[in-house]
């Protein structure tokens, strides 16, 4: 299989990569990406031998249109991904995230590709903290942020492909990964690379927000799945049942960290913040037999903090950047 992977430098492009060299000897992996501040060909550095990187931009058509032609199946990873950014400057949200997709639909289109859309559960909105429902595959669109708004577009667009032009396309919706190569602009990054710099974790609001924490390992396991089995033309929502607010998860990176749980401060929340996200991937796991690897949050994120204490070369760099631009946001 000729497999083309955007996005292949960014942290779940990265690892659907490097666990596709891993564990998939049959496919010849291409890496479109165009290396923005979120993508970094260090975090491809243990396959470099295996797979081919091109530098380039979803939205330049003609390569695009080149590189889909060569494939077998694309994966369509890259996007701008930071909900805070979205808020700053919206634009790049709407040029990648939108006429990216676009662009690749349209390649898709003319050279009759597979082709496998990711997004996430931001396109159903949010959820009250003790409403007893999940999201499904029929829950109603009701993006709130820049950048959900913009990935729920994309999906339309990829619905609308497999409609009226009858692509083969595959969608899914997951919920938020965590794990090694995530940028520290992050929650959980920013949090375990905070502590690690003797400085206190921050948390928005009064930190009772909701996120159905997966590994990322398990989302890439569910892509696979997906690719292999999937309905065309079917959207599948990919979570792993770890619902937790953010309290918690602090709580937890300090107490991984050998210091008091009540060493965090609480800081300005993000406006329009998304109170719960919560999936219900029954039919992932019925249908296509898929289930996590993680069982365990507490492991997985143990092995994170690890990742990143091990791994400081690989974040340093970005470090510095990324609080000045939290300090102007006053977070
Ligand atoms: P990321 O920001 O870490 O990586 C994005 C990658 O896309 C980077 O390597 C970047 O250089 C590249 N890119 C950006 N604009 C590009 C362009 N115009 N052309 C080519 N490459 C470009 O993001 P991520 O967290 O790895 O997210 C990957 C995908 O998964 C996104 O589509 C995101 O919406 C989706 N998703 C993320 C999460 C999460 O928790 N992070 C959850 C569900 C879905
Ligand atoms: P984030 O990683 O930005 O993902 P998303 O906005 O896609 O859910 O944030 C996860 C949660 O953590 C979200 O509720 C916002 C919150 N958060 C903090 O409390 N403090 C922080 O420093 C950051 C970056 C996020």
């Amino acid at each position: 299989m000729r497999l083309l992977v955007t996005g292949g430098a960014g942290f779940i492009g990265s690892n659907f990569v490097q666990l596709t060299v891993r564990e998939r000897p049959d496919v010849q992996v291409t890496v479109l990406d165009a290396l923005t501040y979120a993508g970094d060909r260090a975090s491809l550095a243990p396959v470099a031998d295996a797979i081919t990187f091109v530098e380039g931009d979803v939205t330049d058509a003609p390569l695009v249109d080149r590189l889909v032609g060569a494939a077998d199946v694309v994966v369509h990873f890259a996007a701008e991904s930071h909900n805070d950014n979205s808020l700053h400057d919206p634009w790049p949200f709407v040029r990648t995230n939108v006429i990216g997709t676009y662009t690749l639909l349209e390649a898709v289109r003319k050279h009759g590709v597979r082709y496998h859309h990711i997004s996430t559960d931001e396109v159903y909105g949010d959820l009250e903290l003790d409403d007893p429902e999940r999201f499904t595959a029929s829950t109603p669109y009701n993006p709130s942020s820049p950048y959900s708004s913009t990935k729920a577009s994309s999906d339309l667009l990829v619905r609308a492909w497999a409609r009226s032009f009858g692509i083969q396309a595959t969608i899914s919706n997951c919920s938020n990964n965590y794990g090694p190569y995530q940028h520290v602009e992050k929650f959980i990054p920013r949090q375990v690379t905070n502590v690690i710099d003797g400085v206190r974790p921050k948390l928005y609001g009064q930190g009772l927000n909701v996120r159905d924490w997966i590994h990322v390992e398990d989302h890439n396991t569910a892509v696979w799945a997906i690719i292999d089995r999937g309905r065309a033309g079917e959207t599948y929502l990919i979570g792993a049942d770890g619902e937790m607010n953010n309290r918690d998860v602090v709580e937890l990176i300090l107490e991984l960290s050998g210091l008091p749980t009540d060493a965090y401060d609480l800081v300005a929340d993000r406006p329009g913040h998304d109170m719960r996200y919560a999936i219900d991937s029954s039919m992932l796991r019925t249908e296509l037999g898929w289930e996590p690897r993680y069982r365990s949050f507490r492991d997985g994120l143990a092995a994170t903090v690890a990742w990143y204490r091990d791994n400081e070369a690989w974040w340093r760099p970005r470090k510095e950047a990324t609080e000045a631009k939290y300090a102007q946001l006053g977070r």
